[in-house]
């Protein structure tokens, strides 16, 4: 009994040290964050596994954690359409190889990962509203070595067509990306930061937010024919944008064209939901939050609901500019418009005709787009063939698909469904964005980091800084990077091969 005491008691004093040194810390943060998307979720996660791995030995620092969606479901952007007994990704629907905390959500939520199919069934062809400028070559012969030619054959198309720029171009993307990795680095080398602008600038991603797409890939050395065709293709496919969207946002986009792309069985959204469900989240569905008042030492959030909640800190986890939240003090970020896209399902099949060729099959089974001001859509690809003549497409535009057009491209449709997503950020360069922390006391916006580029990754990239920005502004620096933190990402994932 006595060695016990004797043991314990160096380890007790030496809590009370670490305690002392600290704001705060006999009483637990009440959190509350509106929005449960991956941006919401991923900020729950975090704050629960930080302030958790840190206090084994003493009362854990977060209290409550209460989410808010005005939605009967969560997953925000995240959501899926259902057609002929299948199950569709109506928003973001895929994840690049190197997502990495995306990647960690799905093996430790035992989600099951899909790969594209091979790429030999499909094909590119990019429309210009009237031919196609560029087409790949598909098969539909399931003898490996018929698909070997075929795709070596498809890259000396490219090739031909564009050049040596192709390779200028992957060089881009990979820089970028490698940049990028530097978020999942360990808490010893890896700040928190209070602001956007400081988290790109330590990556080297800053200067991409200051200049157009276009200009960065002149400078690199691309020729005008592949930026005016595949990367157009690509930024409007990704973001419904021109090459003018900033160069970072452009590098995403491309990135996010590569190889290796993958998603969830079932539906992305399901990331989100298993985080919220493993990190002790009370969710309140179908309540918007109306007003957030700051009343001295805590805030007051009334919801549609006519419910009042008080809550330490407050996570703004969605864009701000298309809502009307009442903010008491005021709060004033920079201007910022949303791209809205319209995904439209349709079930049925394309008219061949409308693309001037004789049969349905001669059709890409994604046909992208170039800017051009009388082209009403900016992609359409097949998602599904269900039998000979039955598909279902996803088309993207910039504007609402009327019937009368609909009509016009498709020879027969049996189902169509239309979503209007406020989709992302109009990028523009440079970019000016809002800031983390909205009042410069405990109320935090992670999607100022959206004006960077909009992924569920780069959402939950910027949920984590916020995660350890409440818990460094709240009980010190040393909280959110202290040593005993064993499961930094870089740990948790594996990554030193990478970094
Ligand atoms: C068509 C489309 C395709 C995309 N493709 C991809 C892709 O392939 N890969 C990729 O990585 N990303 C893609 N994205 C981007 C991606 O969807 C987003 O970057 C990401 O999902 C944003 O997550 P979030 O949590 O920040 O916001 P959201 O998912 O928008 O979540 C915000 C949530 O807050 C809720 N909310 C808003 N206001 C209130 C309020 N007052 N009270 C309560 N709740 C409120 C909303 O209902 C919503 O559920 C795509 C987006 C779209 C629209
Ligand atoms: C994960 O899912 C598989 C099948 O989907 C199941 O067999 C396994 O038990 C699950 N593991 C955990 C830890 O839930
Ligand atoms: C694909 O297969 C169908 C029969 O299943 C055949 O009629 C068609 O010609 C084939 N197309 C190609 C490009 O080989
Ligand atoms: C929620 O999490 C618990 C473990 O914390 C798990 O047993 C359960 O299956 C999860 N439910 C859902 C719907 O994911
Ligand atoms: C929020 O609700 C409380 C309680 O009903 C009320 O006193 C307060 O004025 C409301 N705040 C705002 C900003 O409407």
């Amino acid at each position: 009994m006595m060695n016990n005491i004797n043991n314990t008691l160096p380890l007790f004093i030496l809590a009370l040290l670490i305690l002392c040194s600290t704001r705060s810390y006999s009483q637990t943060l009440s959190v509350c964050i509106i929005g449960s998307g991956i941006a919401g979720s991923s900020v729950a996660h975090f704050l629960r596994h930080y302030s958790d791995d840190l206090h084994h030995h003493s009362p854990p620092r977060i209290g409550p954690i209460r989410i808010f969606e005005r939605h009967g479901v969560v997953g925000g952007r995240m959501a899926t359409v259902s057609i002929a007994g299948h199950t569709f990704e109506a928003g973001a629907s895929i994840l690049h190889p190197k997502n990495y905390h995306a990647l960690h959500y799905a093996e430790s939520l035992n989600l099951t990962i899909k790969k594209p199919s091979s790429s030999s069934s499909l094909s590119l062809g990019i429309w210009d509203g009237h031919k196609f400028v560029f087409k790949t070559l598909t098969t539909n012969s399931t003898c490996p070595f018929t698909q070997k030619i075929l795709s070596l054959t498809n890259s000396c198309l490219m090739f031909f067509r564009y050049g040596l720029s192709l390779f200028r171009m992957n060089t881009f993307v990979e820089r970028t990306v490698n940049n990028f990795l530097k978020y999942y680095e360990v808490f010893e080398s890896r700040p928190v930061f209070e602001t956007v602008d400081e988290m790109l600038n330590w990556a080297g991603l800053h200067k991409l937010t200051t200049r157009t797409l276009q200009e960065e890939l002149v400078d690199v050395g691309l020729s005008p024919l592949l930026i005016q065709e595949l990367v157009t293709v690509i930024t409007r496919i990704n973001y419904g944008q021109s090459v003018s969207i900033s160069g970072l946002a452009g590098a995403v986009s491309l990135a996010g064209s590569g190889g290796g792309l993958w998603s969830i069985v079932g539906g992305n959204w399901q990331m989100a939901a298993g985080l919220i469900n493993s990190s002790r989240v009370i969710l309140h569905l179908h309540e918007e939050i109306e007003s957030i008042s700051y009343l001295g030492d805590h805030y007051e959030l009334n919801s549609t609901e006519g419910n009042s909640y008080q809550c330490d800190v407050t996570v703004v986890a969605t864009p701000l500019d298309e809502l009307n939240i009442r903010f008491t003090p005021k709060i004033t970020i920079p201007m910022r418009k949303l791209q809205h896209t319209h995904a439209t399902f349709v079930r049925g099949f394309l008219n061949s005709a409308y693309f001037g060729l004789n049969a349905a099959s001669e059709i890409p089974t994604l046909v992208g787009t170039v800017e051009s001001l009388d082209l009403p859509f900016s992609s359409i690809s097949v998602l599904k063939q269900h039998s000979e003549q039955d598909m279902t497409y996803k088309v993207f535009s910039r504007e609402p698909m009327e019937d009368e057009l609909l009509d016009r491209i498709f020879s027969v449709r049996r189902e169509t469904i239309r979503i209007d997503w406020g989709a992302y950020p109009h990028y523009k360069a440079p970019e000016r964005f809002a800031p983390f922390v909205l009042d410069g006391q405990h109320l935090y916006y992670v999607n100022a980091f959206e004006n960077a580029a909009s992924t569920m990754e780069t959402s939950a990239v910027a949920a984590e800084n916020i995660a350890r920005l409440i818990l460094s502004r709240s009980f010190g620096q040393a909280a959110a990077s202290s040593s005993n933190l064993k499961s930094s990402a870089a740990d948790a994932y594996d990554l030193h091969s990478d970094l």
